[in-house]
């Protein structure tokens, strides 16, 4: 197989945002590696997305160690697609992982304990053939454990050069910020805090957007589409192969029909702009300057592209947010 050499014009298609006040930078939108990269799905496929990704600038990569299935297996995965000529571009390259949810048996299997934290590093590692990834998150906060004990394994990861930053993911506002502090005190500073967000999930909005605005700590927000639900996918029935159909997280429960009329009046809206569903729903986190990128999930390179033509549109206009605020409400 030829070995695979990146778009020259890679770079010039997709703006960067700093995390939060820290030297990192990712681009607006991101690649998630939660679904789509198992051992049972397509090997050709999954390669093709990641070049393509990478070809249109989207820089960063997105991982945990669970993501497969089986857990481990995107991990693995992203490894092969480094060794097909990906690793070339290491350096241009932002790859995050994480740990916290049930990975392996016992009780070291999960949680933010030294012991799950550290061992999980070394297995991310040697999964994907890499030196070091450029964040490593606490995947949930773990309330049975001090959270310093899990601040200092961070920093531990960090101090022995396994990762290059820290990160948190799926932190309640409080906990977040004293994570932030700690973190800050042990010299391995967060830089990220990965959230759910999207224009079905609002929560950020109560506290959490506020709290890392102030710490200069980037956001990162997962599941923008709300894995689908505010693309078209779901607008005529639920497609064959689609997330719902298979069950997988999403549930064919949830296409209600009060939720087919929330998603064609903004898909109105969104055609008015002269843009998809799914390109206007990402373009309306990224107008808050606070939300670093946008953390999608595709099946499809096309998805991907479609995804990438939201910043294409990024300002609304007050009547646009009030029709949005009243079609979601
Ligand atoms: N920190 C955490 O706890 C956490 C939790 C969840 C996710 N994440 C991260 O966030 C990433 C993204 O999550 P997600 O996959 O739920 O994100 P998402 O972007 O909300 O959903 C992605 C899914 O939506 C569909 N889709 C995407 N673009 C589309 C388009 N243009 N038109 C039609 N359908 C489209 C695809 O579903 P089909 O497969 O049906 O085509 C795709 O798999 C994950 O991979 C992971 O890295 C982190």
């Amino acid at each position: 197989m030829d070995i695979y050499t990146a778009n020259e014009q890679r770079h010039e298609s997709i703006p960067c945002r700093r995390c939060g006040n820290s030297g990192l930078f990712l681009p607006l939108v991101s690649l998630g590696l939660w679904h789509n990269f198992g051992h049972a799905d397509s090997r050709p496929a999954f390669s093709k997305m990641l070049f393509h990704a990478f070809d249109r600038g989207v820089t960063h990569f997105d991982l945990a160690n669970n993501y497969g299935p089986p857990p481990g297996a995107a991990e693995e995965n992203l490894g092969r697609v480094l060794r097909e000529g990906l690793a070339r571009y290491r350096d241009e390259l932002v790859i995050s992982t994480k740990a916290g949810y049930p990975m392996w048996p016992g009780p070291h299997g999960s949680g933010g304990g030294r012991k799950h934290l550290v061992a999980s590093i070394d297995q991310s590692l040697k999964r994907t053939g890499l030196e070091y990834v450029d964040v490593f998150y606490s995947h949930r906060p773990d309330p049975g454990t001090p959270l310093e004990e899990t601040v200092e394994a961070l920093a531990d990861i960090v101090r022995r050069g396994k990762a290059i930053h820290a990160g948190i993911s799926n932190y309640e506002p409080e906990r977040a910020k004293r994570a932030i502090d700690l973190l800050r005190e042990a010299g391995a500073p967060c830089v990220a805090h990965q959230a759910r967000y999207s224009m079905f999930a609002r929560t950020p909005e109560q506290a959490l957007l506020e709290t890392l605005a102030r710490e200069g700590v980037g956001m990162v927000a997962f599941s923008p589409l709300a894995q689908g639900l505010l693309t078209d996918r779901y607008l005529n029935g639920i497609p064959e192969g689609s997330r719902a159909s298979r069950g997988n997280f999403l549930q064919p429960g949830q296409v209600t029909p009060e939720y087919l009329a929330r998603a064609r009046r903004l898909n109105a809206i969104a055609a008015e702009r002269g843009q998809s569903l799914a390109g206007m729903a990402l373009a309306w986190l990224l107008k808050n300057p606070g939300v670093t990128s946008v953390l999608t999930g595709a099946s499809s390179t096309g998805q991907i592209d479609e995804n990438l033509k939201a910043l294409q549109h990024l300002d609304f206009s007050p009547v646009e947010l009030a029709a949005i605020d009243e079609a979601l409400a």
